[in-house]
């Protein structure tokens, strides 16, 4: 049994509590850390571990951070994915009996950040919790720092993973014991803090209970929540967690919004980050979708528009709506300055909302909401002069909370200080205050009074009277007059050129502003626990004016857009199919010089053009067209103008993208597993209405593998009616191209170039018709290689070319050279047509099939027997 001292028995019962939380614990001016703690924290802070002697037996290692740099340290912390208790005091120490009590009075941790200071712009800060079982899953989310609280049922652990991937949470609930969420984690996505929460937090009896009560409803059923359902078990184990470590209110969260995995257009994590939708491949921001198209003027603009641009809606009311707004803006110029000019500076009132709904907003953040809110009736003015429906329905929603302001206005100093006590509350709002500042200050005054009194009474004229912290006012005299000091001056201490008294008087004063001090800090204390008590109720007023002045935001940063690299307004329709007429890169067009971007078509249909097989040489630009036709129609769902002359864009439900090996090579991260992985997700779930980018699906593995499982995928997508999805693929399989000859939706198109003195010259122009050769040759000769390198590669080319079959099968007869289609059904890629037509009619489940697809598979079908007539 170990040796106890009392403060030793009191950190150990806080660190029981804090469980795997690391435990700061108050003493004076510092936050210490012991034991493994302190191991485990001192190299994440970058301070020195030293030792506490508790007692004979106990020697513990300890680290500490001033508590006014608590902030700096704390993010270092929770970056590192670590949960922090802070244990404080919470009595007097100048009154305490024995060890002064302390408490666990927050829990800082990573997926519950609020804090201004800690978060940057449109950095969002997700916990999520989730499970399930083979019968359905859930998933619920919240972020504190925005009042977001959203949460879906999911039909599979492949679901969940997908919406964790665009949430990226940075912590997770997880019931104790259960790794199962492993299951569910996005492969490649960094590992989240997981916190382990005993089971009966995710009740949905209690949940349901807490939901009731956090946002105060007597039903769920506005929410679209049932009673019992296991997604309601995990909101509210959110919210528990979420009120345990605040230890306050959560006065911002005003309603829980149930998602469908099918309410928007899904875009996965590999999709993202193909089409460097937030990032470039080259980890830069300026250079991806959201970096060109951001020039959003407020914090909580531009995380709409990422949520718009990374969730884009499937409602095409929604997005019309959306559309009409922009065109409003992009025509009028002057009601777009306008708004423009209003949202300036603008400050986060999102995030401002919710400090002050967690009762957790220092001085200045009042006074920076205070600023914003002053703004608001400007945005409100011009936003009223809009006439599409969205902007006067924002324009209405946008509450410009005058009473707020009024509140604030009224309670809050003109620049309060940083520090309650010292200066925060207005002078006027309360008398109690007003009198006890007038004593410190009228005691101030008295001191300088004294001062002239006494050098007019001694006849010293460099008497001074001084504060320090030690002796409190005091007299001091130099040397020189000391002869004239009278007898009523108390000698307290000496220095070498001078000497310090004291007079009762003076004490007296001292005693009495000492007083009132401590009572202007008590009080101002609890006036601005007050203020923030009031302006609680009010939070989710001013959380849902936030959301307004974002959606503003967002419409005018499309509108600028629009004007400014002259975009057109897409037209949507139901059915699917993408015709664009020349259409651009949006990144692209921006950030390269030279070449110019040449602009390009397309057009990809159910009917006739379903599968577009794109050749080309490398370096002709076909990475870049598909990429520039995704975006367009991403853009375009998400309610933006998009870079082209028009645009006809169907709806669309997910947009799939598989880059191949060769082109992943800059992010190293590819291997041909994970090429076959994302394929098969694809040809699995893609529908009619999903928009698939294929960029050289297969070159990670030997040639003639590689060739034939692009073939059948093609094939695949091409045959399977519940998998026809609009499909872009580029590919170096010249062979491949033949396909168009058996498929009667599958086009073929290139990228144009042209000879010219030996060299290859890329027009980047997309034209009809199969690239008549690869040029592989050539780049490698414009890339440096040497001419005698690429001299014998051409020899070898031309021997290959002539002996392709050698290679893996007898030679052929007669020496006569092979049509290449022939050449393909000798390589047994090609089977014969029956047999294909056989084995898919062997497949079909006929009871799952319309008659009209019916009607058209028989088509289809008997073309392919006809083609092998
Ligand atoms: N439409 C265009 N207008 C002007 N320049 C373009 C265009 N498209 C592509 N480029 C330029 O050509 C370069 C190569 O384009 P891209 O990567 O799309 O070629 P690729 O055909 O996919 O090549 P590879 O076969 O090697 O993958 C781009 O980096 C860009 O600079
Ligand atoms: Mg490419």
């Amino acid at each position: 049994m170990l040796k106890m001292t009392p403060m030793l028995r009191q950190y150990l019962e806080l660190k029981q509590q804090a469980g795997s939380a690391l435990l700061l614990y108050r003493m004076g001016d510092f936050y210490e850390l012991f034991f493994e703690d302190a191991q485990r924290a001192a190299p994440v802070l970058g301070i020195a571990l030293t030792r506490r002697r508790h007692n004979d037996d106990v020697e513990a290692p300890m680290c500490g951070v001033p508590h006014h740099a608590f902030d700096g340290y704390l993010g270092k912390l929770l970056q590192a994915g670590f949960r922090v208790a802070v244990a404080d005091q919470v009595e007097d120490p100048a009154t305490a009996k024995g060890l002064v009590r302390r408490e666990i009075v927050r829990t800082h941790t990573p997926g519950t950040v609020s804090s201004t200071e800690l978060l940057e712009g449109d950095e969002r800060c997700f916990l999520a919790a989730f499970g399930g079982d083979d019968e359905s899953h859930a998933l619920a989310w919240l972020e504190l720092s925005t009042g977001t609280f959203e949460g879906m049922r999911c039909d599979d652990a492949r679901a969940v993973s997908e919406q964790l991937g665009r949430l990226r949470p940075r912590e997770i609930l997880v019931v104790e014991g259960w790794d199962g969420w492993q299951d569910s984690w996005p492969p490649g996505l960094a590992s989240p803090t997981v916190t382990p929460v005993p089971p009966e937090q995710f009740s949905p009896s209690a949940g349901e209970e807490r939901l009731r009560r956090v946002l105060g409803v007597s039903s769920l059923r506005g929410f679209g929540l049932e009673s019992g359902e296991r997604l309601v078990g995990m909101a509210g184990a959110l919210l528990a967690y979420a009120e345990g470590t605040q230890r306050g209110s959560l006065g911002h969260l005003a309603s829980f919004v149930r998602r469908q995995p099918d309410d928007a257009l899904v875009v996965d994590r590999a999709s993202l980050g193909n089409l460097e939708i937030e990032r470039a491949a080259d980890g830069r921001r300026e250079h991806s979708l959201l970096g060109v198209l951001d020039s959003t003027r407020t914090r909580m603009g531009s995380r709409r528009l990422r949520d718009w641009v990374i969730r884009p809606s499937v409602d095409l009311e929604v997005i019309a709506e959306r559309h009409r707004a922009v065109a409003e803006l992009t025509d009028d110029a002057m009601l777009l300055g306008a708004l423009c000019s209003a949202l300036r500076d603008l400050p986060d009132l999102e995030r401002l909302a919710a400090r002050v709904g967690l009762r957790l907003a220092t001085p200045r953040e009042l006074h920076s909401l205070r600023a914003g809110l002053d703004q608001l009736p400007a945005v409100r003015e011009a936003a009223r002069r809009a006439t599409s429906p969205l902007l006067c329905r924002l324009a209405d929603a946008l509450d410009p909370l005058d009473d707020v302001a009024a509140l604030l206005h009224l309670r809050l100093a003109a620049t309060p200080a940083a520090i309650v006590g010292t200066g925060v509350i207005a002078g006027g709002w309360d008398p109690e205050l007003d009198e006890q500042r007038q004593l410190a200050r009228g005691g101030k005054e008295l001191v300088a009074g004294i001062e002239i009194a006494e050098r007019e009474s001694t006849g010293i004229s460099s008497l001074k009277v001084r504060y320090n912290k030690v002796f409190g006012y005091y007299i001091e005299v130099s040397r020189a007059n000391l002869d004239r000091v009278p007898q009523r001056f108390e000698r307290r201490q000496t220095l070498t050129n001078a000497e310090r008294f004291i007079t009762p008087e003076l004490k007296d004063l001292e005693a009495r502003i000492l007083a009132a001090e401590e009572r202007v800090v008590a009080r101002e204390r609890e006036l601005y626990d007050a203020l923030l008590g009031d302006l609680c109720g009010h939070s989710p007023r001013m959380t849902a004016s936030a959301g307004a002045a974002a959606g503003i935001d967002v419409l005018a940063a499309f509108a600028e857009r629009a004007r400014r690299w002259n975009y057109c307004r897409p037209l949507m329709e139901d059915s699917p199919g993408i015709v664009i007429r020349e259409g651009r890169h949006p990144v692209l067009e921006e950030i390269q010089r030279s070449p110019p971007f040449i602009a390009n078509d397309c057009e990809l249909n159910p009917e006739s053009a379903q599968i577009v097989l794109l050749t080309g040489p490398n370096m002709g630009g076909k990475s870049t067209y598909l990429r520039q036709v995704a975006l367009i129609t991403l853009m375009a769902h998400a309610g933006s103008f998009v870079p082209a002359a028009s645009a006809t864009i169907g709806l669309t439900d997910r947009i799939f993208t598989r880059v191949g090996a060769s082109d992943m090579l800059a992010k190293g991260e590819s291997t041909f597993m994970v090429e076959m992985t994302e394929a098969a997700n694809i040809l699995h779930h893609a529908t009619p209405r999903s928009l698939v980018i294929l960029d050289e699906v297969g070159r990670g593995t030997a040639t003639f593998d590689g060739l034939s499982l692009a073939w059948s995928i093609v094939e695949y997508l091409h045959d399977e009616p519940a998998h026809g999805a609009l499909v872009l693929f580029a590919t170096h399989y010249h062979e491949l191209t033949d396909l168009a000859s058996v498929l009667p939706r599958l086009v073929n198109r290139s990228m144009a170039v042209k000879e010219w003195r030996g060299a290859i010259l890329f027009l980047h122009r997309v034209v009809d018709g199969p690239a008549d050769r690869s040029y592989g040759i050539h780049v490698a000769q414009l890339a440096g290689v040497p001419a005698g390198v690429c001299a014998r590669a051409e020899q070898i080319l031309a021997t290959l070319e002539r002996h392709e079959l050698k290679i893996i099968d007898a030679p052929t007869s007669g020496g006569q050279e092979p049509g290449r289609l022939e050449r393909i059904q000798q390589l047994g890629l090609f089977r014969p047509a029956s047999e294909e037509v056989a084995d898919q009619l062997r497949r079909i489940e006929v009871d799952r099939l319309t008659p009209l697809e019916a009607l058209n598979l028989m088509a289809t079908l008997k073309k392919r027997l006809s083609n092998e007539d």
